[in-house]
């Protein structure tokens, strides 16, 4: 007879960025498999879907506060889960500037303002938190499809696809940097998605996105190293 597909055995995910989006369509997936969440909103106290999940999940959801781009803040989560063992860390949170912007145009702040989002930051909370991800254990990344610098030759969302190329280099460095290393570590393309970011023209539903990128990062866990794979669990070229 067969019973409930549970991820065998079910884990704890340390869930950056779980406000809404595909971080909250995430965290949904991983509470369905019998995976406890520590999800991460921005502080400001406002209530985000994240809250509305809790709800429904009695005593399996922990919600932190933190902005991936205030050192502080990361390095006070830290401090607050000192002692925790997370079984996956997934590093979600992300920005998107105007995308016919291209590099001709956009200012330096709002450079600055994608980049330190969705390069730097993703990486900080990573070399922070990295400890309190057991061995074997598994860091992952938001990255995108956007980030392959050889599937480029349409241009657009120039900025955007720089950070994200950005990211997978850092990421490339810090795997490097813990070659041998027992735990998996994966930068994930999600696909076009439907949430504020894809817009509503965006090729893919959340419900077609999000539990397969789900399975391929479950399926993932037992690999040492990095990829950089699709919500198919294909792989994507650098
Ligand atoms: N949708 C797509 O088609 C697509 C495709 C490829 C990759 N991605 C990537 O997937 C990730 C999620 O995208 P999405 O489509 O779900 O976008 P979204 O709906 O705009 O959600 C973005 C999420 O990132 C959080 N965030 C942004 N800046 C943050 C910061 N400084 N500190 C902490 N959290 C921050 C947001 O929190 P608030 O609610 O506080 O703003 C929100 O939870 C991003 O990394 C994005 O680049 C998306």
């Amino acid at each position: 007879m067969s019973t409930a597909v549970l991820s065998d055995p079910a884990g704890t995910i340390l869930l950056i960025g779980a406000s809404r989006g595909l971080g909250q369509a995430m965290a949904a997936e991983f509470l369905k498999k019998g995976w406890n969440v520590v999800g991460t909103v921005r502080g400001g106290g406002t209530r985000t879907m994240l809250h509305d999940l809790a709800d429904g999940f009695e005593g399996r959801v922990e919600i932190e506060i933190l902005d991936i781009c205030e050192p502080d803040q990361v390095a006070a989560l830290r401090d607050r889960l000192s002692g925790r063992k997370f079984d996956m860390l997934f590093v979600n949170a992300g920005v998107t500037n105007n995308e016919k912007e291209t590099i001709a145009d956009v200012t330096t702040d709002e450079f600055v303002r994608v980049m330190v989002t969705n390069s730097l930051s993703p990486m900080r909370v990573i070399e922070t938190l990295q400890d309190l991800v057991a061995t074997p254990g598994m860091i992952g990344v938001m990255s995108s499809g956007q980030g392959s610098i050889s599937n480029n030759e349409t241009g657009l969302r120039e900025v955007y696809r720089g950070s994200k190329a950005a990211l997978n280099m850092l990421m490339r460095s810090f795997a490097a940097r813990h070659a041998g290393t027992s735990r998996a570590m994966v930068l994930m393309a999600p696909g076009w998605v439907r949430t504020e970011m894809g817009g509503p023209d965006a090729r893919l539903s959340i419900e077609e996105s999000v539990p397969n990128l789900v399975n391929v990062l479950l399926s993932k866990q037992a690999k040492p190293g990095l990829e950089y794979l699709d919500y198919l669990g294909r792989t994507v070229p650098w």
